[in-house]
């Protein structure tokens, strides 16, 4: 079943009924402001960090659903009073749920519009994160299709955060004592503690005279009575109320009449502002917000004129983001995601790592180091400025040890240990994205950028001291199969084999571990093979030789202790535990085979010339696939077991306890592609595409223009509902399988690889890539069953896969591919 269709032409995903199995959201801004919004108005906003800089309150897990919001309410003036169901209503249904007479939601790149109509009244509300601004436009256009005058109050409403989100969620002692705000020209200010250490402070504006305001909740809601009948709204006038302590708000009425026919817009304006810190008040001796430095842009925002424009400029930002990457393939589904919703979730993971969805609070997550490392691998030809920037941020945060903090907070860029440490995989992503990035952009000058470490100046090394240092963390950290130590957990973040948690309540991923010395990681040495291998082709382009002897030796040794610990006879062991006992094994009742070493290790080539690189994807397809995807491990955990941890404690089918947990499914396509089966490749990728599970969007429940992090698996009652949409490593991960490996349009330190696997039922694709500031044309022709391959650039056939980087810097390359 469907709750709404794709418009590719727009962009957008018009979602036409409001009560989706769950909120489906959007995220508005790209830069510094940012907004969750959901197809019932629903969510909140922030300035660069949802924890320390909220601006609006939202309460996670409340019911009904998502009722915390940006709403705007309508009143119809001329009604009678005793009509209740048409005297109030909220034009994106929540938070009244009055049912609507037409109702859309179209969610698009960086916007979204909300539009209904009830009693003939159409209102339809654009909402935007201008580019390079700090607010959000809500610009509302009501029309009145009756044959008669309407007279009618616009409410707008926001609950304002007390800045940091988690001291506003569990100090009310305090927080019911600090809440203040201005009024002053139909603008409502809220400034909490900017009397004290902030300078920054929120601000709601409104293009039109106001008929009232309030800013104290309750004076607005009436007690007891909920945002789904505020008394401000019913009785149809504001208190003009000043919040003292308490909860501020931010309410404003307009008064409009409307002839018949006719339409009017009305912008609101949430905004945040930042004074210098000697110039936060004014007169300078007051208390009173200096609002001089803000106004200007209050007042260019609210210019319908400005509106557009601004709009405008977005939807050319977005349309050049695209146009980097485009391409034309025999079906829908794979166009729609690597045209438009793949590279969208992308951004919003680059932009936000695991840290403000409607499943991660935006309380507990700054920017995860393996996270964000995996994010920029399908983002590099998008932004690569940013991701350089993000590269080198990272890098600073690595501490002298080559280890790594877990994360860091995007307002401080320091890295913090909250959410957990000693993850023994962390360092080695930091090589796969500066791989990636310099395969991009053949910009080697990175390499020498001083970059301190944990950003203590005085410690600068080149960056790639810093990949070194990656690589000895590992070295350092062997275990007795000379594999390497898992520390706290790899990439399966639960997979805690030296936790030994027994008290309820304890965090497994920050309880202190066992300095463990036995525990061994299979995943992290197909990992380290992988960044090994990237490491010796950098040392080649360097030209440092003894570098490149001691990557190979390094990766060569490594992939030996996988063959003699690591390979279980029909496929790759997941890792020893504590006591030395294989995981991932024939020998073990639960958890016999595990998706992740097998995509890991076959991606860092093992076994792809012997044969047990099929053997493990086979494998693969007969233990772990489902029709949902594949799960991530078989048979699950059927109680707690003491020595694996966190893996164990969700019920069997559930997120790391044998769900499928999307982000590794792409490994099994690429290890697919690179054993030939485009076939299967291709099959793997629809199954957790998100755009073809459209069609059963009562049972996915998530977004089905995003991918989500976990789709229930075969042992769970609720096998194929998925959780946790939106900041999830499967966006990256899976837009470099299909592009890079089953299209195969792949960057190289040399140049672009065309290297296509595709699926046996097409008979091949087109695209137009950017690639080094040169447009590529690329079509591809199947014209039989084998493996050939002819490359013709710009007409002349070429040697290999590899296109030789053009002379002219800021041409056009003509490339045709015949497989045959
Ligand atoms: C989740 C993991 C996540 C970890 C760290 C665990 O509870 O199951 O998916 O990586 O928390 O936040
Ligand atoms: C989600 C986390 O963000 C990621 O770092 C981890 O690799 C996966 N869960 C698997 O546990």
């Amino acid at each position: 079943m469907r709750y709404g269709y794709f418009d590719d032409v727009e962009r957008e995903y018009v979602i036409t009924q409001p009560d989706t199995p769950l909120p489906w959201i959007n995220y508005l801004g790209s830069q510094a402001y940012f907004c969750l919004i959901s197809n019932t108005a629903g969510g909140y906003s922030f300035y660069k960090d949802a924890r320390l800089r909220r601006l609006t309150r939202y309460r996670y897990n409340n019911a009904p659903l998502d009722c915390s919001g940006r709403y705007i309410y309508l009143r119809d003036d001329g009604a009678s009073v005793a009509q209740t169901e048409e005297l109030f209503w909220s034009p994106s249904w929540q938070p009244t749920r009055t049912p609507l007479d037409a109702y859309e939601c179209r969610h698009g790149m960086g916007y979204t519009v909300i539009r209904s109509t009830l009693a003939q009244i159409e209102a339809s509300t654009r909402y935007f994160v201008p580019m390079g601004e700090n607010l959000e436009v809500w610009e509302l256009t009501l029309t009145n299709h009756r044959t008669e005058r309407a007279q009618l109050s616009v409410f707008s409403s926001v609950e304002f955060n007390l800045w940091d989100a988690m001291d506003d969620a569990t100090n009310f002692q305090r927080n019911y004592n600090v809440g203040e705000v201005e009024v002053a020209d139909g603008v409502i200010f809220h400034k909490t503690e900017y009397r004290e250490r902030r300078d920054h402070f929120a601000y709601l504006a409104c293009s039109e005279p106001i008929a009232g305001f309030d800013t104290q909740r309750e004076a607005f809601l009436g007690p007891y009575r909920g945002y789904a009948a505020p008394v401000g709204v019913e009785s149809g006038g504001l208190s003009d109320s000043i919040a003292h302590g308490w909860q501020p708000v931010g309410v404003q009425h307009v008064k409009v009449e409307l002839q018949a026919g006719e339409s009017k817009k009305i912008i609101f304006l949430l905004g945040y502002h930042e004074n210098p810190h000697d110039a936060k008040f004014d007169p300078p001796e007051s208390q009173t917000i200096n609002k001089r430095l803000v106004l200007p842009t209050i007042q260019k925002y609210l210019q319908a004129k400005q509106v557009e424009k601004s709009f405008q400029e977005l939807r050319a930002f977005w349309d050049d983001l695209f146009g980097k990457f485009q391409i034309t393939t025999p079906d829908e589904h794979t166009n729609r995601m690597v045209n438009i919703w793949n590279v969208y979730q992308m951004m919003v993971t680059f932009n936000l790592s695991r840290s403000a969805s409607y499943f991660e609070s935006g309380i507990g997550r700054g920017m995860g180091f393996r996270d964000s490392n995996q994010d920029l691998l399908g983002f590099m030809h998008l932004l690569p400025e940013r991701a350089r920037e993000r590269i080198l941020d990272l890098a600073a945060t690595q501490m002298p040890t080559g280890g790594a903090y877990h994360q860091y907070q995007p307002l401080t860029k320091r890295g913090n240990n909250d959410v957990g440490s000693n993850f023994n995989d962390d360092p080695l992503w930091l090589i796969l994205s500066v791989a990636a990035y310099l395969k991009e952009t053949g910009e080697w000058g990175i390499l020498d950028e001083a970059v301190p470490y944990e950003n203590q100046s005085g410690t600068e090394e080149p960056l790639y001291g810093h990949l070194q240092r990656s690589i000895q963390y590992t070295l350092d950290r062997l275990g007795p199969h000379g594999l390497p130590l898992i520390g706290r957990a790899d990439w399966n973040d639960c997979l805690n084999l030296n936790c030994f948690s027994d008290s309820p309540g304890q965090s497994f991923q920050t309880t202190t571990n066992k300095d463990g010395k036995v525990a061994e990681s299979v995943f992290i040495a197909g990992l380290f093979v992988l960044a090994a291998q990237e490491m010796q082709a950098i040392a080649h382009h360097r030209g440092d030789a003894a570098d490149v002897r001691a990557y190979i030796e390094a990766a060569d040794t490594m992939a030996k202790a996988v063959w003699s610990a690591g390979w279980d006879g029909d496929w790759f062991r997941r890792a020893y535990d504590d006591m030395g006992r294989a995981l991932g094994s024939r020998e073990n009742d639960e958890g016999r085979i595990f998706i992740e070493p097998q995509g890991i290790c076959v991606m860092a080539g093992m076994g792809l010339e012997d044969g047990r690189a099929l053997q493990a994807l086979d494998s693969v397809a007969e233990h772990l696939e489902t029709p949902h995807g594949i799960v991530l491990h078989q048979p699950a955990f059927t109680r707690y077991y003491l020595h694996l941890g966190e893996i164990s404690s969700y019920p069997p089918g559930y997120k790391e306890n044998a769900g499928i947990f999307c982000h590794a499914n792409p490994w099994i396509m690429i290890s697919e592609a690179m054993v030939g089966r485009g076939d299967k490749a291709y099959e793997y990728y629809l199954l957790i595409n998100p755009s073809v599970r459209e069609d059963i969007s009562e049972v996915h429940k998530c977004e089905p223009y995003v991918y989500a992090q976990m789709i229930a698996g075969k042992d769970a009652p609720t096998h194929g509902e998925a959780k946790n949409s939106w900041l999830t490593g499967t966006a990256t991960w899976n837009y470099v399988a299909v592009t890079q490996w089953i299209l195969g349009i792949r960057p190289t330190y040399a140049g672009l690889e065309i290297d296509p696997v595709l699926p046996s039922d097409w008979d091949g694709f087109e695209a137009v890539r950017y690639y080094r500031g040169v447009r590529y044309r690329i079509k591809v022709e199947r014209h039989g069953t084998g493996s050939t391959v002819r490359l013709e650039v710009n007409g002349s056939p070429v040697d290999g896969r590899v296109i030789p980087l053009p002379e002219d810097k800021s041409g056009e390359v003509e490339v045709h591919l015949c497989l045959g």
